[in-house]
Formats: C-alpha cells, structure tokens, sequence
C-alpha cells in the first residue's frame, strides 16, 4: 500500500522518480507528489488522482525541476485523511526545509500532534504522517544531524513505517528507515536509490539490500551508511536482483491483466521446475524444513490468507485433506488474528500471500510463531516480511504481478499447493503411488491445456459482451472447485464492480435462490466427477426460475445444450486437477467485461495491489 521511491546521483531526479511513482502505481493511486531540492530549496509537487496528474504538473515546471538531481517521490493509497492535496505526500514541518514520504500507519499519531502542537507545530494534513515530518524536524533542530533526528523520532514513533527524508540544510543527503514496512537500497555508480518495492529501481539497478527493522540508511550519490536503532554499524549486505526490467512492459497487450493471465502455462512450467521433475520421481521442496518424522506426526494445519490467495488455500485445504488425512482448516487472517486459535507446536500454520506484505497474514503468521507452531510460507516474495518468519518456504515464482487483480500468482499458488500436497502425501505414505504419478503426468502436461483456453477465446467473449451490462453475477460449484467460484466472482467484482457472489451450488436452494430471475446470471462450474450431476439438478432449479444459465464444463453432454445459454468448454481433465484450468476462463471472463464496460483494469478503484495495513 502506498510506494516510496528516492535518488540522489546526477540524473534529473524527478524523472527517475516519476518512473518509479509509474512502476509503484499499483500499489496505490489516490494521489501521489515529489519533494525536490532545487537551487537550495526544498520544494513540493503534488496532485490528486492518477499519478498522470502530477505527470503533468512536473511537464508544465520542467526547466525548473530538471534541476534537481536528488528527491523523494510517493504515491498514496489514503488511510487517514481523504485523497486530496494537502493529504498526499510528501509531507512537510513548519520551516518547510524538510520532506518526508510514509508508507504504513502512526499509531500514535494522535499522542504525538497533541506534543508538537503544543510545541507550536502547526498541522495542514488530516495526515498520520505529518507528525513524522514535525517531529524529524524537532529532533534535527536540536542536533543537525539528519540521521540522528530520524533515528530518535523513531524512538518516539509507534507503529509500522517506511520513510524517507530530505532536509534543504543537509544537501545531497537522503535518509531513509522502515519498521514492519518494506524499504530496499539500490546501489548505483555515482547514484543511489531507496524504494518500498523493487519495481522502482529495477530499471536502472539490480545490486540491492534488503533493510531490516530500525535501521537507518544515509545516502548520498557516493556513499550508503546503515546503522541500526542504537547507532552501531550495519555491514551492506548487496546482492544481485533476480527481477528482470521486462516484468514491467505490458508486451503489447493492452492491460498487466491480459498479459499475466496469458503468462500462466509459463508459470505452471516455473514453478514445476526444480520440485517436479518427471512422474515417477518424488516431488522436491528444498526450503520445507519440517523434520520428516514431525511431518509424519502433525496432528492439524491452519492456512491462514486474504483474498485471492484465501481461495488458494481452500483448494490447499481440500487436497492435502484428501491426500494426507490430516485435517485443515482455512481461515481468513484477518478473523484468525482476533480469536482464541486452537494452535501448537503439533500444528503447522501455512501463510499464503502473493506480496508477503500483507499486514493481517503477518500478524496471524507471527502469533502462531508464539505458540509454537512451525511456520510454512507460500508466497511469490521470498524477499518479503512474511517470508522472513518462515521456518519453511514454498516460493511460487510467477515473477512480478503488477496488475491489482491477482491472477497468475493465484495459479502458482495452487500448482504449489498441489506440489506440497503430493510431497507430504509422499513422506507420510498416505496415498497410492499409482495415483500420485497420474496427478503428477497430468500437472506436467497442464500448460498445453492452459494454452488451449488461451487460443480459442471466442466463446468467452461472446458471453463477456452479453452479459456485461448485468448488475448482478453469480457463480456456483461444488467441491473442490467451490472456492473457483469464490474466486471467478472475486475476480470479477473487483475490476467490474458488478455485484458477484460465489455460492457452492447446494447452498441456492437455501437463500440465494430468492433472487432469481431473468435479470440475474448464474454460471455454473460444471467439472466432470463427484458432483457432476448435483450441480446438473442445482443448475435445473436454477433455470427454474428463470435465471440466465452459463455453463463452464469439460464435458460434451448434449443435454447442457437445453440448460445453459452459453457453454464455455474447457479442455478434459481430472476433478482433482480441475481447478488450476477452470479459474482461466473466468479470469479472462471477468476480464473482457470490465475491458467491455471501460473501467481500470489494472487500477480498480478503491484497491491497491498489497495491503500493508490491518
Ligand atoms: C486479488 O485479486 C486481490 N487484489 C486481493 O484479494 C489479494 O489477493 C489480497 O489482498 C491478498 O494479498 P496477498 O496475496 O498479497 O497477501
């Protein structure tokens, strides 16, 4: 949430900021700004809205803002305080000579502005983070010392945070510290960088450091300096970024979406590499560190995660019950952090997250640590706070997803879930080998399959245009794809903001069924297997009364012809298997219609791609 970038070097630094705030823009885009010293003064550019805003104000002040060759750049996702000028960043003391740019939250925000007003600061922002800016100040008028003033305001500052400063009095200088925030040092020649996330230096950097909590850095265009919460020195410890800068071209496709939807018999590939290598052999997870015999002996597991990766995990709870016999339970971080949790070192808790930042899995993840219990950590950020609690690691590498709406990383999920779920079924001998080797045979040819969805899109976009201008959606299933209609709905809600609820097709007749009617679709995902012909009889009631019936299905039964209006075929393939291929159509379902009816794809409004706040 929100995204921090600096520089200072001899390149125009707003340039090298703006493509920084561009590469961060999913994360947040509610308004953004850039503080720049220039001739001696540091000076503010901010806007509200889409950072095309602020694009425009830096064109329109060009020959004076192309002076400055240092600056810090932020783009908000609002928290406290609505979208506006005075609330974007960077924010600024009384004298003005100091900047600040803040992702997370103060939480004593309130304790502090009570203080500094009383010490005469005056407030212009509803802002959490101004209070940084006051108290910085406060701090650096007593010691003129940049590096000291940060580190003892963060003495005073409760809360999670990644900031970075500048002061007019301190030229050339940067500093720059996080606590439960992400914030990366990238090293250049001649120049240096301080982010929230890599994408905002891999353009020109790929030497970079990790900071860890409380520590501070201090740059300059020649020098870093870290040094830690009580002053001694931290060793740079630079290692070389495995991203690559073409992660961030769209290649031709219109949105991020489309481009990593069709990215994902790739990531199937990718993540089968290593761990999966014919059907024969036994699956291979370097970085699961549980004790084989402890494997053997757990007696429950907790998945804890938010959103997509939640829908993940009730496939990952699915499986490894079925596979393993051990029971799971799926839970929403955010509930799971706010009750009395049945947890102990006999339990292994799994994290599920994309970006390894979100602030509710952080927070389950790490009070599970408290009781014991071994964590296991699946996520696409090896370089992530949640990723750093892991005892074990699964991760998932679908490289960077910049698109808000979670697609790719979501099938590297499940393929990884499958993954674990074999290789515990394996150590714990708990399933017939002949049926693993199959599941396996049928994981390595998935991308075929996937790439056949993927060339003939006709029929999806047919239903795409029909059905775009509906106000209501629902999607039912049973079994192990209930979660895929959690998920297509989710999928579609967020970037349409059309009304889509998953339903498990049993649940209708008990609630939801009140609301058919000619007004309303339902598309059932109709896998070959177990409740094949249960979801047949629900879809029957469904048509009943009247509701616009799509069928997703791997099947040729004709009879689907009377029920389903439109039927979206997908190619053959095992009930167990079946949702790593079902989710495709309904990713590019959803799609087509928000692409139909115009809206932001990749920046659905009100979201932000990694939500660092509880
Ligand atoms: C997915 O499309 C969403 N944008 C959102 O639900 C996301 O999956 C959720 O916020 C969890 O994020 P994480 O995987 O980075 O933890």
């Amino acid at each position: 949430m929100c995204g921090i970038v600096g520089y200072i070097g001899s390149n125009t630094a707003a340039d090298i900021l703006l493509e920084g705030l561009t590469n961060l823009e999913y994360r947040g885009y509610d308004s953004s700004g850039i503080a720049l010293n220039i001739d001696g003064k540091v000076q503010l550019f901010k806007a509200q809205g889409k950072l095309q805003n602020l694009k425009n104000i830096v064109q329109n002040n060009y020959a004076e803002i192309s002076k400055s060759k240092i600056g810090i750049g932020h783009i908000r996702w609002a928290t406290h305080g609505v979208p506006s000028i005075e609330n974007a960043h960077p924010h600024t003391c009384n004298c003005g000579r100091l900047a600040v740019v803040h992702n997370g939250i103060i939480e004593n925000f309130k304790e502090l502005k009570v203080k500094l007003e009383a010490q005469g600061c005056t407030f212009r922002s509803q802002t959490d983070t101004e209070t940084i800016a006051h108290l910085v100040a406060s701090k650096f008028a007593q010691t003129k010392d940049l590096t000291e003033a940060v580190r003892l305001a963060t003495k005073e500052i409760e809360g999670a945070y990644a900031i970075a400063v500048i002061h007019q009095d301190v030229e050339g200088t940067i500093v720059a510290t996080r606590r439960n925030a992400p914030l990366v040092i990238g090293f250049g020649e001649g120049e240096n960088f301080v982010g929230s996330d890599i994408p905002a230096l891999i353009q020109y950097t790929k030497k970079a450091m990790y900071l860890d909590d409380n520590q501070i850095v201090t740059m300059t265009a020649d020098s870093v300096k870290v040094i830690d919460s009580d002053n001694n020195p931290v060793a740079l410890k630079i290692e070389n970024l495995p991203w690559e800068p073409v992660a961030l071209s769209k290649m031709g496709y219109k949105h991020f979406m489309l481009k990593e939807i069709h990215e994902q018999p790739d990531i199937v590939r990718n993540v089968l590499t290593g761990k999966l290598s014919t059907s024969d052999e036994p699956v291979i997870l370097k970085e699961v560190t549980l004790d084989r015999e402890k494997l053997k002996d757990l007696s429950r597991i907790q998945i804890v995660a938010c959103g997509t990766s939640l829908h993940a995990a009730m496939i990952g709870k699915y499986i490894i019950e079925d596979f393993c016999g051990v029971p799971v339970d799926v839970e929403p971080s955010s509930e799971y952090i706010y009750r009395k949790t049945i947890t102990d070192e006999n339990t292994l808790v799994i994290g599920v997250s994309q970006s390894g930042e979100t602030a509710d899995t952080i927070t389950a993840v790490r009070q599970a640590k408290k009781k014991g219990s071994h964590i296991l950590i699946v996520t696409n950020r090896p370089d992530s706070t949640m990723a750093r609690e892991a005892d074990s690691l699964v991760p998932v590498n679908a490289g960077i997803e910049v698109s808000v709406a979670a697609t790719k990383s979501y099938m590297a999920q499940v393929i990884s879930f499958y993954l674990l779920a074999i290789y515990m079924a394996e150590v714990k001998n708990s399933m017939p080998k002949e049926e693993l080797t199959d599941l396996k045979h049928e994981l390595v040819i998935l991308p075929q399959k996937i790439e056949k969805i993927l060339t003939n899109k006709d029929e999806i976009q047919k239903c795409a245009r029909k059905f775009s201008s509906f106000k209501d959606f629902i999607f039912v299933a049973r079994g192990i794809n209930f979660p895929t209609a959690l998920e297509g709905a989710l999928k579609l809600k967020e970037i349409s903001y059309i009304n889509a609820t998953g339903y498990s097709a049993g649940e209708l007749k008990h609630g939801p069924i009140a609301m058919l009617d000619d007004s309303m679709p339902v598309l059932a995902v109709l896998m070959k297997g177990k409740v094949y012909d249960k979801i047949l009889s629900n879809a029957e009631e469904a048509k009943a009364r009247n509701a616009r019936m799509i069928a997703l299905t791997d099947s040729e039964d004709e009879k689907l012809e009377e029920l389903f209006e439109n039927i979206i075929r997908i190619p053959e393939i095992s009930e167990i298997l079946s949702p790593a291929l079902a989710i495709v159509p309904l990713q590019l379902l959803a799609y087509y219609i928000a692409e139909f009816l115009g809206k932001d794809v990749d920046q659905p409004r009100n979201l932000a791609k990694s939500v660092t706040v509880e």
